[in-house]
């Protein structure tokens, strides 16, 4: 069924590897022709050295062998961080523009590239639902979070800026460097979701300039009430900006090739829950979305959205010695980032010519990612040996193992004898997961039958089920990771 969209992907086995050369040379033969067709009647300046080009194949080999010691973070059996296997179209488009290094900081230092960055902007756009809107791509999710707040901060009169308290760690750190103190950390309910009871006390004790709601949460990808929180907005008045950098492709499950909301199926491998809040991320005033998570892409690859045109004034910033093309967009007047890889705008374009963010393409892929977290929660309620912590809203599964003695130091035993044997803290690990660590409070939230004297951390067990390969063969991966599991 999705053998056709595998083909993007040089595959856990290098399967479709000789695809990857002979593609990777029609980049190299026109890249060469594309240069040689620049002043024809200038001579060349050098002779290829073959002793030097030894030298640098030597080199080359020796930098492979170091390479050898990095992690297969293509392969499913790698379920420990967000990590996708980037696609051939985006290998092959970054590599096409690397060669030559445009700079989409503004139209001159990428003409074509600036053009791709706009289409794919344009496409986000539509795709996240946002009737009307601008952004740009940025290095990161972090990235785009600090600019957007930057851009509240300076378009609005004052207020509180409010988030759950298992929000990624870049707005705290964002809020110190952007001196705002006034910043509040609401509880979360035991679905790890903003306690929007606990967010309307705040916003009656103080008026609130900005909301930031979770569309996948780091840790355990929870959603939180974005229709709760519309309600929110119209009795109290904020910009809301929804962090949708883990989460936001996700939509892609849910929309058709014209980027409609397609109705609920139990095929999206979604609970109803999700799929409404990810319905309304164009509702938003602002999103972060990042095509280096579930958008496919390789890293440095984040973006912003915005719905006010207005905000894009409070960015503006002009330099004397470039953005003299004043009739073509220059991206770098209104974003945080300088130079900026028009390879990476590249590599989105062509990827999502291959792979668009719908049904047809990475929607497809990614309820395969979606499958596989049902799947293995599935397969946990009804073992005795390990409870699932969270009943994952995407595809980011937290769980622990069952203990006799109810104490979050008994789990937390049990967690770290897993975790030491499949995770990167042991060589060759049958499975790399990870952990998801909890102050005392939430443990109390999410665990309250569970007694912690020492006010310990709580480990859980955590696995990102990125890989769409896991859902293959009756579920091959997910079912070998229970037997890793189960393993004393
Ligand atoms: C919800 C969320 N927001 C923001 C970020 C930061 O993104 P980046 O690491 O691309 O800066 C992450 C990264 O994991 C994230 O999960």
């Amino acid at each position: 069924m999705t053998d056709e969209l595998f083909s993007n992907y040089i595959g856990p086995k290098g399967e479709n590897i000789d695809a990857l050369k002979r593609l990777m040379n029609i980049v190299l033969d026109f890249h060469a022709e594309w240069r040689r067709s620049f002043y024809k009647e200038d001579r060349t300046v050098f002779e290829v050295s073959e002793g030097y080009i030894k030298k640098m194949e030597d080199e080359l080999k020796k930098f492979l062998e170091r390479s050898r010691s990095s992690l297969p973070y293509f392969h499913p059996r790698y379920a420990a961080q967000m990590v996708k296997d980037p696609p051939i179209p985006a290998v092959l488009a970054y590599i096409s523009f690397m060669l030559s290094n445009p700079n989409n900081h503004a139209y001159e230092g990428g003409p074509v590239t600036t053009e791709m960055e706009m289409e794919t902007i344009d496409l986000m756009v539509k795709f996240a639902g946002l009737e009307e809107g601008w952004g740009h791509l940025t290095s990161g999710g972090s990235l785009a979070n600090m600019e957007a707040l930057w851009a509240a901060r300076d378009f609005y009169e004052g207020g509180t800026v409010c988030f759950s308290e298992v929000s990624h760690y870049s707005w705290k750190r964002i809020c110190k460097i952007l001196g705002i103190k006034d910043f509040r950390e609401i509880a979360v309910d035991k679905y790890f979701r903003m306690d929007l009871n606990a967010l309307e006390d705040e916003l009656k004790k103080n008026k609130a300039m900005f909301v930031m709601a979770n569309l996948g949460s780091t840790g355990s990808g929870s959603v939180d009430n974005i229709e709760g929180l519309l309600e929110l907005r119209r009795k109290y008045g904020f910009h809301l900006h929804i962090d949708a950098a883990y989460g936001g492709f996700i939509r892609s499950a849910i929309l058709s090739e014209d980027y409609s909301v397609l109705p609920y199926s139990s095929q999206m491998s979604l609970k109803e829950y999700t799929y409404r809040q990810l319905a309304l991320l164009g509702q938003a005033d602002s999103i972060t979305i990042d095509p280096h998570k579930h958008g496919m892409l390789s890293y440095g690859a984040g973006a912003v959205l915005y719905k006010n045109e207005a905000l894009r004034d409070v960015l503006l910033n002009t330099a004397p010695y470039t953005y003299h093309k004043k009739d073509k967009p220059n991206i770098g007047m209104f974003s945080l980032e300088g130079s900026r890889p028009g390879a990476m705008a590249a590599a989105c374009w062509l990827t999502y010519k291959m792979l668009p963010p719908n049904i047809l393409g990475a929607g497809k892929l990614i309820r395969q990612s979606l499958a596989s977290s049902r799947e293995f929660y599935e397969i946990l309620e009804k073992a005795d040996s390990f409870k699932n912590l969270n009943d994952p809203d995407l595809d980011i599964n937290c769980f622990y193992r069952n203990s006799a003695e109810k104490t979050i130091e008994a789990l937390n035993k049990n967690t770290l004898a897993i975790y030491n044997r499949l995770s990167v803290e042991t060589a060759d690990p049958e499975y790399i997961i990870s952990k998801f660590v909890l102050p005392p409070s939430i443990a109390k939230t999410v665990l309250p039958d569970y007694s912690n004297n020492s006010k310990e951390n709580f480990s859980a067990l955590r696995t990102v089920f990125m890989k769409h390969w896991s859902a293959e063969n009756d579920f091959y991966y997910i079912k070998e990771l229970i037997g890793a599991l189960e393993k004393e």
